[in-house]
């Protein structure tokens, strides 16, 4: 164990040490003699005095030698893909009329005249041709109304579904106000029996949402509270960063010299905290179940059918919610010269492939489809959770102890991870922070197989759910052996060291690779291990901390407070993208990025998200786990209510 740490920290020490010397480099000077990537005329005048505006991209070849010449720097220097954006392709809002006069060819097609007319620019600057490669929209021609099919979307009469929505949302708010009424007016003796009607109560609700966690003596698990609110943190400046490098940048040249500073790759790779998500969800489920299997043997279909059922009452009412509004209200909600591009496209795929997120298939199902892309994560947690569950049902069956089934868990990661090897290295995939690249993420990662196999799919997050498995059944297996922490030095230490090294496992791994486009292999094996070498470190911090090993982060993260936001996490999880899609879509001019943006945008976004997941919190998730919860007590016990104060909504255990 202590030799392993010593190489890890020689490799990653060697690797923080070298320099980024890929290919290339160019002086600011001549990197601004290339043609500006990113433009976009101004729009709302354009669109409103019918001159015609489009929105595409376009494709260079150079014309004469002179050209050739610039070109060839021009390729030279987006040959390392790993870092920098593709130059030869130009991103281009124009507003037609102001720009060019309507050539006599284009017949009065809005489309031609944007095409001749980027042409004619590339060919008079740089004596380079531009191609239309991909036309976004045109709109706003001449007495024309919309023209190439992409017309505003909240021009268009209310569908069903946008009618249906809202229909939907005006009875949550009625529901709520009458339940909260009854809340507040019952007398303590009506209310017996009639907990169902209660259920929508705002009141009730909102002290359901600030209630204390209970805690238990021999596992304290308050800190997961604190690590989830963190690791959402975590992904949300994550996606600040994404969105902002998928629309149009004012200086891509910042975007690609930062790239590879520490703070940086640590902000790219801080979507390994998936893994946390995925450890603490399996780790939980194992937990309960070591713990009532303590008690009595678990039946096992009904186990296995209770868990998922309650399981798919917390998560779905929230979701589906959200993915409805996805579809149908998101794209009437702004306009700006990106929001077509961004907002209304997603918002057709979304139409398109909604039912895949009901059934939690939306990452196998249409992969290359984004609709609410951080959802991925609901789906393969479904997935593998439905594995992890049915897996630790049949290992707590019989006479197997923890001890016994260690090996067994074990065996099953070490053959996921040769799986995922194999595959990784056959597809060449790459890692998190080659594939987090700017030409991908600029097409969010469509056709990407790294993103596909390995990032949004259950196999590739298999090796962090296991990990939560192997972590519970260690703890549990410390917890009947009397382990006591404070007896075993190197059990602290590697526990204490384990939570920084991870963090420097995600801020330094992606130097292992060097600079540039990764080798092959060594593409592939950092592709497949570093989530596992994450959770890893993760998971030894995890298990001293619940054996009370005390760190000032085991403490921070216990505090009480963090329970609430906690409860809201998963609704933020929800709406922070599309809160964060429509600030950055509604923008008139290419988006700025640079660290002081990009944390105040952290911050705005993340308050925003947590404060928009209060009303989503109050009207839909906590009322639908209080409903069930009444409906099974009622069931349960027909006669006997059970004394209820509304309090203990069941702690959410994803996200
Ligand atoms: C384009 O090429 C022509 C002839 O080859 C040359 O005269 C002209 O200066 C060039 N223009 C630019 C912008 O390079
Ligand atoms: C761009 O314009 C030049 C002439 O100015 C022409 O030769 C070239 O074919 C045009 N390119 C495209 C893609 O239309």
């Amino acid at each position: 164990m202590a030799r392993a740490l010593t190489l890890l920290l020689a490799a990653l020490a060697a690797a923080a040490a070298q320099d980024d010397d890929f290919g290339f480099h160019i002086s600011d000077a001549e990197y601004y003699t290339m043609p500006k990537l990113f433009a976009l005329d101004e729009y709302r005048g354009c669109v409103a005095r019918g001159l015609g505006y489009c929105v595409g991209s376009f494709d260079l070849s150079p014309r004469g030698a002179e050209a050739a010449q610039m070109f060839q720097l021009m390729q030279r220097y987006s040959a390392n893909w790993v870092d920098r954006f593709n130059h030869m392709r130009l991103h281009r809002g124009v507003c037609l009329a102001r720009r060019c006069p309507r050539p006599p060819a284009a017949g009065g097609r809005l489309e031609d005249w944007f095409a001749d007319c980027v042409n004619a620019t590339t060919m008079a600057d740089y004596n380079m041709s531009a191609t239309l490669t991909t036309l976004e929209y045109c709109r706003g021609g001449e007495g024309a109304g919309d023209e190439g099919g992409a017309g505003e979307e909240h021009r268009a009469p209310l569908g069903a579904s946008e009618r249906a929505a809202a229909a939907l949302a005006a009875a949550l708010l009625a529901l709520a106000a009458v339940s909260t009424t009854l809340d507040l007016t019952l007398p303590d003796h009506n209310r017996k029996g009639m907990q169902w009607a209660l259920s929508w109560s705002v009141v009730g609700c909102w002290r359901a949402l600030l209630a204390t966690p209970p805690v238990s003596k021999e596992s304290d698990l308050r800190m997961f509270d604190g690590v989830r609110v963190i690791c959402m943190f975590c992904v949300i400046i994550e996606h600040v960063c994404w969105l902002a490098t998928l629309s149009y940048s004012s200086d891509p040249r910042y975007t690609e010299e930062k790239r590879r500073e520490t703070d940086v790759m640590l902000m790219t790779n801080s979507t390994l905290v998936v893994q946390i998500f995925f450890m603490m969800s399996t780790f939980l489920l194992a937990h309960k179940l070591l713990r009532a299997r303590r008690r009595a043997a678990l039946p096992l279909w009904g186990t296995f059918s209770q868990t998922m059922l309650n399981r798919i009452i917390r998560i779905s009412p929230t979701y589906w919610a959200v993915v409805w509004f996805a579809a149908s209200w998101w794209a009437r909600l702004g306009s700006g010269p990106l929001w077509t591009p961004l907002v209304g496209a997603e918002a057709a795929v979304c139409r398109h492939k909604w039912w895949t997120h009901l059934l939690y298939l939306n990452n196998v199902v249409y992969p290359d489809d984004k609709c609410l892309i951080q959802t991925w994560y609901l789906a393969a947690d479904m997935q593998v959770y439905v594995l992890c569950l049915a897996l630790t049902l049949v290992l707590t069956r019989g006479s197997w102890g923890p001890r016994r089934a260690l090996p067994l868990l074990a065996g099953c990661l070490a053959l996921s991870l040769a799986v995922l090897a194999a595959l990784a290295y056959a597809w060449r995939l790459v890692p998190t922070f080659v594939m987090h690249r700017p030409e991908c993420i600029r097409r969010a990662y469509h056709g990407e197989a790294s993103f596909n196999v390995l990032y949004q799919s259950p196999l590739g997050n298999v090796p962090g759910a296991l990990a939560g498995l192997v972590l519970a059944h260690t703890h549990h297996l410390l917890l009947d052996r009397g382990f006591k922490a404070e007896e075993h030095p190197w059990f602290r230490w590697s526990s204490l060291a384990a939570f920084p090294l991870a963090v420097l496992w995600a801020a330094l791994s992606p130097r292992l690779l060097g600079a540039g486009p990764p080798p092959r292999a060594a593409a592939a094996a950092l592709a497949v291990l570093e989530r596992p070498v994450f959770a890893l470190g993760m998971g030894v911090a995890m298990l001293g901390a619940l054996h009370g090993v005390r760190s000032p982060w085991r403490s921070g993260l216990s505090w009480a407070g963090w329970a609430p936001l906690a409860r809201l996490s998963f609704a933020a999880l929800l709406l922070h993208m599309p809160i964060n899609k429509s600030v950055v879509a509604s923008r008139l001019q290419p988006k700025q990025l640079d660290r002081f943006t990009a944390v105040f945008e952290w911050c705005g976004v993340a308050a925003i998200s947590y404060l928009a997941a209060v009303p989503l919190a109050l009207l839909v998730e906590i009322p639908a786990q209080r409903l069930h919860a009444a409906l099974t007590r009622a069931r349960a016990a027909p006669r006997v209510q059970p004394e209820t104060n509304n309090n203990t909504v069941e702690k959410t255990p994803h996200t």
